[in-house]
C-alpha cells in the first residue's frame, strides 16, 4: 500500500451502511435471528458477488438487509464499519442508510436509527471519527412512499443531517422527488443524490436545478456535457466518486479507464469513497491503492484527493480549516 494513502487521515462521503454488511455477519446475524439464508455458506453467498449492472446488485443488497432485524443488529453493522473506518485512518465520516429497506419490511424507522446512531456516537468517543447520517430514499418507490416516510426523518433531525436519493437510477429521474426535497431544503436538511452513475448528464442536471442538491453522489455522466461539467466545477459541487463500486458494477469497462483524472483536469471536487465496500471488494484505502495503480495517480493527486474529502463534506469550514492544517503538516 501506498504510504501516503495510509498515512493522511481522510473524509467518506459516499458509504451506505447496509452495503458494509460482510458475509460473515450477515451469517452471524441471520444466525442469531433464526433466520434461513438463501445460502448454505460465505462462498456460496460470495460467488453471488458478480454484476452486471447496478440492478443486479440492488436485488442482493436489498436480500442482504433482511437479516437486520434488531436495534443491536445496527449497532452491529455499524461498528464492524467503524473498525476498518480507523484502520483506514478515516477521521469523519458522512453514511447513508435506507430506512425504507427496513420498514417495508415492517422494522420501525427507530430501530435502524437508534442503532446507528448509538455506535457512531461510540465511534466519535471510543475511536475518534466524527459523523454525519443522511437518510436515503428509494427512488424505484413512488415520490409518496418518500412523502409518507417524511415525518419519521423529520422527527430524528437531532440525529439526520441530511437526505439523499438512491437505488435504480435509470427510468427514475431526479424530477420525481422535487417536492418532498423543497420541502426537506426548507427544513434545513442538507441534500445529496445518486445521479450520472448509470443515468444520462440529464439526471445530474436535475438533481442541480431541481432538487438543489450540495453534493452529487457519483456523477460520472456529467462529463458527458462539457457544458455541465464546467458549470459543476465552477459552482464549487463535489462528486462522491466511487472507484471500486463503479468497475463492479460495469460503469467503467476496467479501472484504467477510471475517468478520476480527467475529472481533476477538469477542476472538478472529486473525493474517493467505497460506496458498498462488502460488495465491491475494498474499503476507502482499497479504492485509492487500486484506482491509483491503475491510472497512475501520483502523490499530488492523492493529496489533493484527500484534501477534497474534507472541503466537500457537510462539516463547518472552521473544522475544515483544521483538517486541512493537519493535511499541511504531515
Ligand atoms: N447506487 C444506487 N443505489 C445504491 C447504491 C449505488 O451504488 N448502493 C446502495 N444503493
Ligand atoms: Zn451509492
Amino acid at each position: 500500500m501506498n504510504n501516503l494513502i495510509n498515512k493522511l487521515p481522510k473524509a467518506e462521503l459516499h458509504m451506505h451502511v447496509e452495503g458494509s454488511l460482510e458475509p460473515e455477519l450477515m451469517f452471524k446475524l441471520a444466525k442469531r435471528n433464526g433466520i434461513e439464508l438463501p445460502y448454505t455458506s460465505v462462498d456460496e453467498l460470495k460467488a453471488k458477488y458478480d454484476f452486471n449492472n447496478l440492478q443486479e446488485f440492488l436485488d442482493i443488497y436489498y436480500q442482504g438487509c433482511d437479516v437486520l432485524r434488531t436495534e443491536q443488529d445496527f449497532y452491529d453493522l455499524a461498528w464492524a464499519y467503524l473498525e476498518k473506518a480507523k484502520q483506514d485512518n478515516i477521521v469523519h465520516t458522512e453514511i447513508f442508510f435506507d430506512p425504507q429497506s427496513h420498514t417495508d419490511r415492517g422494522i420501525p424507522f427507530e430501530t435502524a436509527i437508534n442503532g446507528l446512531y448509538r455506535a457512531f456516537d461510540d465511534g466519535q468517543q471510543k475511536l475518534g471519527i466524527s459523523f454525519h447520517i443522511i437518510a436515503c430514499f428509494l427512488r424505484h418507490l413512488p415520490e409518496q412512499d418518500a412523502i409518507d416516510l417524511y415525518p419519521d426523518i423529520l422527527k430524528h433531525q437531532d440525529k439526520i443531517l441530511g437526505i439523499g436519493l438512491d437505488s435504480s437510477e435509470i427510468g427514475h429521474p431526479p424530477e420525481k422527488y422535487e417536492r418532498v426535497f423543497a420541502q426537506a431544503r426548507t427544513d434545513g436538511f442538507k441534500l445529496v443524490a445518486h445521479a450520472g452513475e448509470e443515468g444520462p448528464a440529464e439526471y445530474v442536471k436535475q438533481a442541480i436545478d431541481l432538487l438543489q442538491v450540495d453534493r452529487i453522489d457519483h456523477g460520472n455522466r456529467c462529463l458527458d456535457d462539457d457544458i455541465l461539467t464546467a458549470q459543476i466545477a465552477k459552482a464549487g459541487l463535489a462528486l462522491t466518486v466511487c472507484p471500486l463500486s463503479n468497475l463492479k458494477l460495469k460503469v467503467v469497462p476496467s479501472l484504467k479507464d477510471h475517468p478520476i483524472k480527467s475529472m481533476l483536469k477538469k477542476g472538478l471536487l472529486a473525493t474517493i469513497n467505497s460506496d458498498d465496500p462488502a460488495y465491491f471488494g475494498g474499503y476507502i484505502n482499497d479504492n485509492f491503492q487500486q484506482l491509483a495503480d491503475a491510472v497512475g495517480l501520483n502523490d499530488n493527486e492523492i493529496i489533493v484527493l484527500i484534501e477534497n474529502s474534507f472541503k466537500a463534506s457537510f462539516l463547518p469550514q472552521s473544522i475544515i480549516d483544521i483538517h486541512l492544517e493537519t493535511l499541511n503538516s504531515i
